[in-house]
């Protein structure tokens, strides 16, 4: 199994930490830097996360710094900093908050990280990949925002409790932007091969989709002070086991179109393998003609978002 020399997450709250933790289980990398600019908090949990290594058998050395200039050897950068949402904010509402703190990040990734993968997930996360590659000016493959794999696994778990079956058995994929036009993708649902639609009546099916829209609400509206960061944070490590490990997964993630689905010069999630490279290919599968009108209309929401981008000042 290959082993990258250094991973490091930028941000130490919810969704850093419990990522954090992950990686350093996951023993995949010789070095995990936590980085974050409150002086105690990155030390504070990189160390708490490395008392478990004797218990837990991992090698990974995780370190906390508040300097930048420690993103350097990075073979990947997590950008998780930024605010989260309160109750009855969209993550657009997000963007004025989020775009000034991923600029100032983009810009050290391409100072001390110049050859690393970027795995962005501020929201409004699409967006934010966006930015990042203006600021970056890196190739596509090596940007990479996370949403899709998120969004299918809370469509996926909500699929198996409605049909009481085994939430792994459960094959699908959402697609489009990590808001409320995102596309839970009923024509490619499946539990193991028996398409959802011979399962499960249309209203069902329907509850199903709108509960998934609003997944990352749902969890804002119960924890009341912060966003979700267990199921996030998991749905990171998929993709970042498939890169580490140049797995090649098919999954969902965020990347900049170049004309795949019919889209250009934005970030929407889609169907993808992730190799050690970062993004290997693009995976165009048939849509239904709905399905092609709503990532139309969530592709539309994001454009919205990026000429709002641009009325901020920098
Ligand atoms: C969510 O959907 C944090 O946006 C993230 O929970």
């Amino acid at each position: 199994m290959s082993r990258w020399a250094k991973i490091s997450v930028v941000g130490a709250g919810a969704i850093g930490g419990s990522l954090a933790q992950r990686l350093a289980e996951a023993d995949i990398a010789d070095e995990l830097d936590i980085i974050d600019i409150v002086e105690g908090l990155p030390q504070g949990k990189a160390l708490d996360i490395e008392e478990s290594a004797p218990v837990l058998g991992f090698s990974t050395h995780v370190r906390g710094s508040t300097q930048l200039e420690d993103l350097a050897g990075s073979n990947l950068v997590v950008l998780t900093a930024g605010f989260a949402r309160k109750p009855g904010m969209s993550r657009s509402d997000l963007l004025g908050k989020n775009a000034g703190i991923i600029r100032a990040h983009a810009e050290a990734i391409k100072r001390f990280a110049p050859k690393a993968i970027v795995l962005v997930v501020t929201n409004p996360v699409d967006v934010m990949a966006y930015l990042v590659k203006q600021v970056t000016g890196f190739p596509r493959e090596r940007i990479l925002a996370e949403s899709g794999t998120l969004d299918s696994s809370r469509f996926r778990l909500f699929v198996a409790k409605e049909l009481g079956v085994a939430p792994r058995d459960v094959v699908g994929f959402v697609m489009g932007t990590h808001g409320d036009t995102m596309v839970p993708i009923i024509s490619h649902c499946s539990v193991n091969g028996v398409p959802l639609t011979h399962l499960l009546p249309q209203e069902k099916i329907q509850a199903i989709v709108q509960r998934t829209k609003k997944g990352g609400g749902e969890i804002v509206d119960l924890l009341k002070s912060g966003s979700a960061y267990y199921a996030p944070s998991a749905a990171q490590l998929e993709m970042i086991l498939s890169l580490a490990r140049n797995e090649r997964r098919l999954i969902t993630a965020s990347v900049s179109l170049e004309g795949e689905y019919g889209h250009s010069g934005i970030f929407l999630s889609v169907p993808v393998i992730l190799s050690n490279d970062g993004l290997a290919k693009i995976v165009e599968t048939a849509l239904s003609s709905d399905e092609q009108k709503l990532l139309a209309d969530s592709a539309r929401a994001v454009k919205e978002d990026i000429n709002l981008l641009a009325t901020l000042p920098q």
